[in-house]
């Protein structure tokens, strides 16, 4: 029934339906462990042939509640949620990818998601090629190797903010028989569905716009269940797990193999699980996400509009704006609005921004972005400082350029703000 629900509906009450007695919300069940009566039904549970809950690293009745909304909002087949966004990119991709094979991703990525990928995963036997997103559909196709697992992208690169091309990326992935993968923090599936655009797995990290308050880091994959793992490039999947008794994932669990194989196996033995609490958290924040997402927008938009024609400001770099590269990705893939993430430069460069950020008063100097309260952030002296300058401008950050998160205060007063700081930073 949830199914047909329109996303606003599914926001509020997705995945979630109390018997008589029960309470109203999903309660915070914080325990690690369940009692059971027989010892054939800890057997099943541990032979995978029943799904209650075992133990809380593995499921917990809070999470499932979240997984089960997300999985709703993203129109996904099951979800599997993460202590954090990093817990959950790592996830997507070491369920599928082992030493010796090779990740195609696009070059703009949040600056911890591209340290994962250039530094450590290359440590771990796993190499990434970097490719432009803006590069045609030739040039992708040839960075992918016989051992390429996946093809992985931004909906919104962060913080470049580019918007991707899904016709394109999604025609490389099938041309090329692997799963895209895609971070939709930025967008959140009110303003985007990339499995409706023919994504098979979606990530996110749920601390930004999900929770939206800043009280919970945490991550989840979603599942769209629709690709084909039985294609000769995913023995983990389709041949015997010798840690489940010779077990196959796509013949007992068809298209939740991915997920089931993701919860059993990565988060197993892993054990990067969120806390109940944090789970309970970010379902609350779900409640208002497109509400708050139309605010975030719009507020965003007048501010990037109004920053276009101050006279101290050099450029600005919003997808909703006409003069952006992305505009026309942006109306057709994010017609609802480009959420509150905008860069622009000031004049007088880092100097300057430095004294700006250190001026505004409404607007807090903070590392997070995508809260409810606005923020402004350096990128190159602080998410993507550990990044070469090579390796800042293949990711879109400029020595420059400063992030502002718009949140959802009143517009008026984010305008005054900005304006009277951008009159100190110019003194
Ligand atoms: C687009 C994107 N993906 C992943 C992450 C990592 O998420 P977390 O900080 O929850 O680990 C972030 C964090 O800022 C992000 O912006």
């Amino acid at each position: 029934m949830t199914n047909n629900w329109r996303i606003e509906t599914q926001a509020v009450q997705g995945s979630y339906a109390p018997e008589p007695t029960e309470p109203r919300i999903p309660a915070i069940c914080q325990s690690t462990t369940f009692k059971y009566t027989s010892a054939d039904h800890v057997a099943k549970l541990f032979d995978l042939d029943l799904a209650d809950h075992m133990y809380s690293r593995i499921s917990n009745p809070t999470t499932e509640a979240l997984e089960g909304k997300i999985a709703l909002l993203e129109g996904g087949v099951a979800a599997l949620a993460t202590s954090s966004g990093q817990a959950a990119v790592s996830g997507a991709i070491f369920n599928i990818c082992q030493a010796g094979q090779h990740v195609v991703a696009a070059s703009t990525l949040y600056g911890g998601t591209y340290s994962l990928f250039a530094n450590t995963f290359p440590k771990m036997g796993i190499e990434v090629t970097f490719v432009d997103p803006e590069a045609d559909i030739n040039e992708i196709g040839d960075a992918f190797r016989p051992e390429t697992r996946c093809l992985y992208a931004e909906t919104i690169g962060n913080p470049n903010l580019n918007v991707l091309d899904f016709d394109k990326f999604s025609t490389v992935a099938k041309q090329m028989d692997v799963p895209l993968v895609i971070d939709n923090t930025f967008a959140t599936p009110y303003l985007c569905k990339p499995l409706e655009l023919r994504a098979d797995i979606v990530v996110h990290s749920t601390t930004k716009y999900f929770d939206g308050h800043a009280t919970s880091l945490g991550g989840i994959i979603v599942d769209g269940g629709n690709f084909n793992w039985d294609n000769g490039k995913f023995p983990e999947l389709t041949e015997a797990d010798p840690s489940y008794h010779g077990l196959k994932y796509v013949e007992k669990f068809g298209p939740l193999a991915y997920i089931v194989k993701a919860r059993v196996q990565f988060m197993r033995d892993l054990g990067c699980c969120p806390a109940p609490q944090n789970s309970f958290l970010i379902n609350h924040g779900l409640t208002t996400l497109p509400l708050r997402m139309d605010r975030h927008s719009s507020n965003a938009l007048a501010l990037a509009e109004h920053l276009e024609q101050h006279p101290a400001v050099s450029k600005v770099n919003y997808p909703g704006l006409k003069s952006h590269l992305s505009y026309p990705l942006a109306s057709k893939y994010l017609p609802k609005g480009c959420s509150g993430v905008m860069t622009f430069e000031i004049l007088g460069g880092q100097e300057a921004g430095k004294k700006f950020m250190e001026a505004c008063q409404l607007i807090a100097l903070v590392i997070h972005v995508a809260d409810a309260r606005s923020g402004v952030l350096h990128p190159a002296s602080t998410t993507h400082r550990q990044l070469t300058a090579e390796q800042q401008r293949s990711a879109g950050v400029n020595p420059g350029m400063i992030r502002l998160s718009i949140g959802i205060e009143n517009i008026d007063d984010l305008i005054a703000d900005v304006d009277q700081a951008l009159a100190i930073s110019q003194q």
